[in-house]
């Protein structure tokens, strides 16, 4: 079952318009070191054994703001260093260029941003060096899935005018700083798929543009602060992957009307799910796998017009399956429960595997009631409905509307009655089906 990375989310994010990165002029004789010292600086904390970095030279006859990765603004200020490594499926290192830079691209795997073992080969290594601090003007930082370890230098977190911090999947260390100064324009913070721990800074609270939050697959410990219930602009946060325990806290509803992804999977979570996420308007992607949430499915989340993908599988959840959702025209995959754990089982498509067993994994603890509504089956837009072994009983649905989009039913181990035959007749994109009874 590779449910949890089928889609393919691809989301852009509008970076400011930088002023033009290709205009030269002569280097700002004021500042105490030259732009170009101070790049030089940092290049010299990178080994670069792969020569990412070649035409970053004294001797160069390029000027600076040429050198890769590098844009200026019109007084040959550095606003942008973005060098992107390997990323696992085989590209090679790029850096934007001008006509690219409206657009920064996040290649976001799955429903949500799951990452499987391929880890980055990537070119620069070594350690971001706090020269970087010495960039004043710049707006963006975007150095993804590269090899750079040790800590993330105090002063990025004062960078007065960056809007676009982007270190995913490389091999960084240390904690979330306890309170910053800097990033008050902040609009994309990515720094998941490293080793970072430490709990949300209060500091955060006051990035009021973040569009992007992404602390996934980290080491991220603590509570989700209520206040991310408050970034007006939000429209991704990634949380999922890592240590935060407490409640998702309700006040998370008040003011999310931005928000398209909300995945806080593979967490300690516990509590209800809160009914107030029902007012996330915008939510297409809602994660809540792999906690220990309990309580019901809140009926308000059948308010979410747009949402196409629910997962709450793997948690502590009862009662029954609220027909609400059925209001959810979009609805294309619905994940109830599952016997394989995303967490551990990445590459085996075998939801039963061994493996699983073996390595003593705790099982999928949903235990609904009833059976599920038929304002759900018939969502035209259906693709997969995912709920086996999860104490759902009563006459087996047997209205799937005109299923021209379902693909996947997995209803196995249950506790349904009734006919089988004729109900997916009519599903002509069906390709597994599992009505397995209890063994
Ligand atoms: C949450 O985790 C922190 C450490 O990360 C711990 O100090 C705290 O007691 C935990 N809280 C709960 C409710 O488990
Ligand atoms: C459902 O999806 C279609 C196609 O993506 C979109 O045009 C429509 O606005 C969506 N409906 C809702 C209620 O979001």
């Amino acid at each position: 079952m590779r449910c949890h990375l089928l889609s393919k989310t691809v989301l852009f994010v509008n970076v400011f318009c930088l002023l033009c990165c290709c205009v030269f002029s002569s280097v700002s004789g004021e500042a105490l070191f030259s732009e170009k010292s101070i790049l030089l600086e940092i290049k010299s904390s990178f080994p670069d054994l792969h020569g990412v970095l070649s035409s970053w030279s004294s001797k160069s006859s390029d000027h600076y703001c040429s050198w890769l990765g590098v844009s200026c603004d019109s007084k040959s200020r550095v606003v942008s260093l973005r060098i992107t490594g390997i990323d696992g499926k085989g590209g090679n290192f790029q850096a934007l260029s001008c006509s690219e830079t409206l657009k920064l691209q996040f290649p976001f795997n799955g429903f949500g941003v799951w990452r499987t073992s391929s880890r980055s080969s990537g070119n620069l290594a070594g350690k971001l060096s706090p020269w970087v601090g010495k960039l004043t003007e710049l707006r963006v930082l975007s150095l993804p899935y590269n090899e750079l370890n040790g800590e993330i230098p105090k002063v990025v977190w004062g960078l007065e005018k960056l809007e676009v911090l982007d270190l995913e999947g490389n091999l960084l260390t240390g904690k979330l700083p306890n309170r910053f100064s800097g990033l008050r324009k902040l609009r994309v913070l990515n720094i998941g798929f490293n080793r970072i721990g430490g709990e949300v800074p209060f500091s955060l609270s006051r990035c009021m543009n973040l569009e992007v939050l992404h602390l996934a697959g980290n080491e991220v410990s603590g509570t989700i602060p209520g206040f991310f219930g408050s970034f007006p602009k939000l429209r991704g946060l990634y949380l999922s992957q890592n240590r935060l325990n407490g409640s998702i806290p309700s006040k998370f509803g008040h003011n999310c009307r931005n928000l398209e992804q909300l995945d806080v999977s593979g967490n300690s979570l516990v509590g209800r799910i809160p009914g107030s996420l029902g007012n996330c308007g915008q939510l297409q992607t809602l994660l809540l796998f792999s906690n220990m949430l309990d309580g019901v499915i809140p009926r308000e989340l059948g308010q979410i017009q747009r949402l196409e993908v629910l997962d709450v599988s793997r948690n502590s959840l009862s009662g029954s399956i609220p027909s609400e959702l059925g209001q959810c025209v979009n609805l294309s995959v619905l994940v109830l429960s599952t016997r394989f754990n995303p967490l551990t089982s990445h590459q085996n498509t075998n939801e039963d595997s061994s493996v699983e067993r073996s390595s003593g994994q705790e099982d999928d603890y949903n235990y609904y009631e009833g059976s599920i509504p038929e304002e759900i089956t018939t969502l035209p837009n259906l693709k997969i409905v995912w709920a086996p072994r999860a104490t759902l009983e009563g006459k087996l649905p047997s209205n799937w509307g005109g299923c021209e989009n379902l693909e996947m039913v997995n209803l196995a181990q249950n506790l349904f009655s009734g006919e089988v035959v004729g109900v997916f007749e009519r599903c002509k994109k069906l390709h597994y089906l599992n009505l397995a009874q209890i063994s």
